[in-house]
């Protein structure tokens, strides 16, 4: 029988200690959430490093946008995924970032991504086929068809070609890495000073040192023999560009680093918004008959491309419908370095920010219906419209870099297989919202998928 509203995690109902916020913040983040961030625009904890959960657009448009170097990227973020990552441009703040932005910027150029829907296309016809030989034998986990996709598509796009690289090597690296990243301890949540060693950081290690010397490889290679019969990756693009104020190029390190911060950040985001999607089309086989009819009068058979997403309007809404009700980046944090007031409350310098976009998702007062699944709502409402209250990507200057590459390989992928198959929820398998550091499907994704022209 249909459950009347999709999936969704338990609120905190009152405050918590700091030894229960330390559970539950390894289990799943999202139960610190307190109920009261639906309906209010500011929620403090008074506990020491105070902390606010901001879910207003105003304050919001304050944080991310009107006052953004008073709210650099959050200690707890720096500190957990800085070993990997060094001062890439998803952790670095001030000149360090600006510099970085500015040289990456171009390769996220809407020309450059609609080059790289070729690696979407075929990366998604491999898929589709490994999909239709999983069916055979019963239903199908689209959790890891959805991650593995993501992979293929970053991994080929960052480092094309196979020189120096092993994809399926650097994959589970990657995994690890990410697994044991999500491990956020006391002295992360109390903001122990980054240069204190953390345990998990030692056992992480030996990862973390795998996984620069593969990237570190595949760029010395790179820089040495060229990459003269394929079409250019970003590793191409990175080594060619200069920032356009100084003039200066990244040294192997700076490109390992950010090119890592690519891969991570942009395939298990990317694979989460798939595969809640494709819970929530097994939630509601009404809608899904409704998009699978869109996929079929757009591409018949074929796979989709770049030149496709814009004719297939309901298919996107049902991927910001997805980023709405699941959003993969679920909770972001921000540090104060000076004392301001936002709304009635005041802030002050050491304290944090965090922003829940899940509560501000749903929150009461901005969205009609807010725990329902209605994709219908995008296609009247444009992301314009709904600024700082509408947040799956952040907003302001640090706005997520590959929004538009995304959006563009979620529909790509979503399309073409709601045109070839047919999927049906397993009973007894609902996913759990579960956020360690993205929020993940705990349980997977099963779906009975039947092949529609066999
Ligand atoms: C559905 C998929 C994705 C989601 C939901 C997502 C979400 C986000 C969010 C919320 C931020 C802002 C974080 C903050 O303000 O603290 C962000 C930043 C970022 N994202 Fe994404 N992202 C996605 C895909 C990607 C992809 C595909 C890439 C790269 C290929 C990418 C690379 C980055 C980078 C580099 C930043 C940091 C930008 C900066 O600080 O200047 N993301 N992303």
């Amino acid at each position: 029988m249909r459950q009347r509203l999709p999936v969704k995690p338990a609120f905190a109902r009152g405050p918590l200690t700091t030894l229960q916020t330390l559970k539950h913040v390894r289990k799943n983040v999202l139960n610190i959430i307190p109920q009261t961030a639906l309906s209010e625009k500011i929620v403090t904890d008074h506990k020491r490093p105070r902390w606010h959960m901001v879910t207003d657009p105003d304050l919001l448009r304050r944080v991310l946008k009107d006052n953004v170097d008073n709210y650099p990227k959050s200690l707890v973020m720096k500190a957990l995924l800085r070993p990997g990552l060094g001062n890439s441009i998803l952790l670095a703040d001030g000149a360090p970032w600006r510099w970085q932005r500015r040289t990456t910027a171009p390769v996220f150029a809407p020309n450059y991504v609609r080059a790289l829907g070729q690696t979407m296309t075929t990366a998604t016809d491999q898929i589709s086929r490994k999909i239709a030989r999983k069916a055979a034998s019963g239903p199908v986990n689209l959790y890891d068809d959805m991650t593995e996709v993501t992979f293929d598509i970053i991994a080929n796009v960052t480092f094309s070609g196979d020189e120096g690289l092993d994809g399926k090597a650097m994959h589970q690296l990657i995994n690890d890495y990410t697994y044991s990243v999500g491990k956020l301890s006391l002295m992360d949540l109390m903001a122990v000073p980054e240069w204190v060693p953390r345990p998990s950081h030692l056992l992480n290690r030996r990862t973390i040192k795998a996984l620069h010397r593969q990237a570190e490889r595949a760029i010395d290679l790179r820089r040495e023999l060229g990459n003269a019969n394929r079409p250019d990756d970003l590793l191409d693009l990175l080594l060619r560009t200069e920032d356009p104020k100084s003039g200066r190029r990244m040294t192997t390190k700076e490109l390992r680093d950010n090119l890592l911060t690519f891969v991570i950040a942009g395939h298990e985001t990317s694979a989460l918004a798939l595969s809640w999607a494709f819970y929530l089309l097994g939630f509601d086989p009404e809608r899904q008959a409704k998009a699978r009819a869109e996929a079929q009068a757009v591409l018949g058979t074929r796979t989709a491309t770049a030149d496709d997403v814009e004719n297939l309007p309901y298919i996107r809404a049902i991927i910001d419908e997805a980023l709405r009700l699941y959003p993969p980046a679920s909770l972001v944090g921000r540090a104060i370095l000076r004392d301001d007031v936002l709304g009635d409350t005041k802030v002050f310098a050491g304290e944090a920010i965090m922003i829940p976009i899940f509560a501000l998702h749903r929150h009461r007062e901005l969205w009609d219906a807010p725990d329902d699944f209605v994709p219908e709502r995008w296609l009247q409402t444009k992301w314009s419209e709904r600024r700082y209250s509408y947040l799956p990507f952040g907003d302001g200057p640090r706005v997520c870099i590959g929004a538009s590459f995304a959006i563009q390989e979620s529909v790509i992928v979503l399309a073409t297989l709601l045109a070839r198959f047919a999927f049906e929820a397993v009973p007894d398998k609902t996913p759990e919202p579960v956020m360690i550091l993205t929020m993940r499907p705990s349980g997977g994704v099963w779906m009975k998928v039947t092949p529609l022209n066999a």
